[in-house]
């Protein structure tokens, strides 16, 4: 078997994170946040050792643990819209643009999608096109989990801080192989999805945030604190982190933390070369690509045409034994911009475990389709 599904999740789950997880269950499963014993309290050190760990890694005053990203992006956006204009990208996931729908059909907001210019990913001039005086926030997806675009979060957030608007980025598919200073880059909310690039257990998300930015919880309940006191506490994590946090899948995130710190060169330059590899070979194959030569960081988008993609994801998964992600990538406006809307598109994406050879038996595979089935 062949994996390259890993923006969906990556398949390995290193030594040192299977060893957390394990050690979670059998030495820290008392609840972290609560009771004063020394079951808890070892507990909730562990826990907040990965809050310090991913504080550092970059440069957040705030660390919230969420059940995912899409819960961490659900709370960015439906916590701080009240009322105003949010500008998004085209690249976005449905993760931001649901709840920005959703807000807007409660008519407490109105958004805006800026469109890609560039081929390499959104820029500036891009956003700076939609700003009005009542632009409130802006979300940015970094990475595109379609095909790998990627935007240049560090002129944007730049711009964004002179105007003193708000800047939220989905680093779903970067995080684990970019190095984010929140401070430096001018990001006031930053997500993460563990299970992507930082080779984390699934059932994690986190939201790192600038301690400037209130938030209003999208979660009540118990928090450990002032239990008696029916509103929210003001504090940060408890005002988001309501109810029991899912211990072994933070501390498998802890490791895999250290995983990426430990391996960021290799990952980062095998996603690279990988990816190079995968285009230079196919744009030799009468096929259409839909991630430029700019942009080599493991995820990879193509169409065989006039092949449904569900079709050769399926083609590949019978016959070869390779796991690729065909169809809708939960991102319709990407789809759109690059012409997959009836298709949907092929998408192959890497992990640091992947190996030119597999890319091999990909490139053959795809040759052999296009030779038997193609109509
Ligand atoms: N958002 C994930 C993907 O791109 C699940 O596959």
């Amino acid at each position: 078997m062949i994996y390259f599904d890993n923006s969906a999740s990556t398949l390995l789950k290193p030594k040192n994170v299977q060893r957390a997880v394990l050690t979670a269950l059998t030495s820290f499963s008392a609840n972290p946040g609560r009771s004063g014993h020394m079951e808890a309290l070892k507990t909730a050190m562990e826990v907040e050792k990965v809050r310090e760990n991913l504080k550092k890694c970059a440069n957040a005053d705030e660390v919230i643990f969420t059940g995912g990203c899409t819960h961490a992006l659900n709370l960015a956006i439906l916590g701080f819209c009240e009322d105003g204009h949010v500008i998004c990208t085209e690249n976005e996931h449905n993760s931001v643009l649901r709840p920005l729908q959703h807000l807007k059909d409660e008519n407490k907001i109105t958004f805006s999608v800026a469109k890609q210019s560039s081929k390499k990913g959104i820029v500036w001039e891009d956003i700076e096109k939609h700003l009005t005086k009542e632009t409130k926030l802006v979300i940015v997806n970094h990475i595109s989990n379609v095909n790998g675009d990627v935007a240049d979060i560090e002129n944007i957030g730049t711009k964004l801080k002179e105007k003193g608007i708000t800047f939220l980025v989905d680093g779903a598919q970067s995080g684990g192989h970019f190095r984010y200073d929140m401070k430096k880059m001018g990001i006031d909310m930053l997500v993460f999805s563990p299970h992507k690039g930082f080779y984390s257990p699934q059932g994690v998300g986190v939201l790192l945030k600038s301690e400037k930015i209130r938030l209003n919880p999208i979660l009540f309940g118990g928090t450990g604190t002032n239990s008696l006191e029916l509103h929210q506490p003001d504090i940060s994590p408890e005002r988001y982190e309501s109810g029991t946090i899912c211990t072994p899948a933070i501390l498998g995130f802890g490791a895999g933390l250290e995983f990426v710190e430990e391996n960021f060169n290799e990952i980062k330059e095998k996603l690279e070369d990988l990816t190079t590899y995968l285009h230079y070979e196919f744009s030799k194959l009468p096929i259409e690509i839909y991630t430029s030569t700019e942009n080599a960081n493991g995820v990879f988008a193509f169409n065989i045409p006039d092949v449904n993609s569900a079709e050769v994801a399926t083609y590949l998964n019978d016959r070869y034994e390779i796991c690729v992600r065909g169809g809708y990538h939960c991102a319709p406006f990407k789809h759109e911009a690059l012409g997959t809307v009836s298709q949907g598109a092929v998408r192959v994406s890497f992990s640091v475990a992947n190996t030119f050879q597999e890319v091999e038996k990909l490139i053959y595979a795809v040759k052999h389709f296009l030779k038997v089935y193609k109509r």
